[in-house]
This record gives structure tokens, sequence and C-alpha cells, in this order.
């Protein structure tokens, strides 16, 4: 086990498409997912996906803190989820706007529109299918992890870039929950 260097915003494998994983179970594949639970509950964040840690495969993993969840039957406490070869669908046109952090762009945090309630589906880390649906923050790091497997950052996805501010400022005049994980 080992815990792996994080990408920052500007590195080329943060801007790139990922390649689908061939094999979940391969031995390198299973030593990545080790390195990146090491290096995920270190950082500490609640999500990070491969291209983060500068491999440019199609492989997240992520967790939904107890105290993220909004109680509803499908917004529940994840413990840690494996993803690979990710695909999302949207249920419905709602959006909810909510604060996100990213360990790729330390320091900051911003106000993001994301699909309210979501059905995500893909592979665990013994090969096995997931098909899930999700709502509140468990929606949002699925969809803020598999953008990164589209070369995308949540900046990217902020309609007002006016409320992208540094944690400390935050905290310091109280706009968000100071807890917030980045991811
Ligand atoms: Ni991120």
């Amino acid at each position: 086990m080992a815990i792996l260097k994080i990408a920052r915003m500007g590195h080329p494998v943060l801007r790139r498409r990922a390649e689908p994983v061939a094999d979940p179970t391969a031995p390198e594949i299973r030593r990545l997912i080790e390195d990146m639970v090491e290096t995920m509950i270190d950082a500490p964040g609640a999500g990070l996906a491969a291209p983060q840690v500068h491999v440019p495969l199609r492989l997240v993993i992520f967790r939904v803190p107890a105290e993220r969840i909004t109680g509803g039957a499908e917004d529940r406490p994840v413990d840690l989820q494996v993803l690979i070869n990710p695909e999302i669908e949207a249920l419905g046109a709602e959006t909810t706007e909510g604060w996100e952090g990213c360990l790729s762009v330390p320091g900051l945090r911003g106000s993001v529109p994301r699909h309210a309630r979501i059905r995500y589906r893909g592979l665990d880390q013994n090969g096995e299918p997931i098909d899930r649906i999700a709502a509140g923050f468990h929606a949002r790091v699925v969809q803020h992890e598999c953008d990164h497997l589209d070369g995308v950052l949540y900046p990217q996805r902020m309609k007002d870039l006016g409320q992208l501010m540094f944690e400390s400022e935050l905290r310091h005049y109280q706009v968000m929950d100071a807890e917030a994980e980045e991811t």
C-alpha cells in the first residue's frame, strides 16, 4: 500500500478522457484500488478518481459520510464504494446547487449545480455489476468523480465563478458548512 501523489489542476492527466478498465480483477487494478483508498483516507477526501493519481483509467472510489445524508431512501451513508467503467443517467430535470471541493483544486470551494437524482451503473472491484439510484450528496459525489474521467473539473460546471472561494474565507465568514469534503 502506498499514498499516491495527487495531480493538481493544470496537469494534462486531468484534462483527458480516461480509458476503460479491461479487467477489474487484474492484480495491478487491485493494487491501484488499495493505494487510492489509502490516499483518499490520508487526504482526507470523500472521493478520488484514478486520473487524480495520474492513472488515466475509468475507476473511481467514494464514500458518503453519515453527516452528509439528508435521510431520503436514495441518500444513505456508503462506507466505501469502488466504481469501475461507470455510466450515469440523470433522472428528471431537477438540479441542485451545493458546495464542492476537489483534492486536485486544493483550498478552494465552489457552488456547483448537479442533477438531483441519478441512476449509475458500473462494476465493483470483483467485476460484479452495480446498478443504483442516488440522490443528495451520494448523487453529487458520483457526478463529481465521474466528471474526472472525462477531463472535467468542478469549476467548469459552475454557473457563477463569483461562487468560487477559498475554503479558509468561507470558514471565516461561515458561508458554508466548514466540514465539506474535498473529492
Ligand atoms: Ni475532484
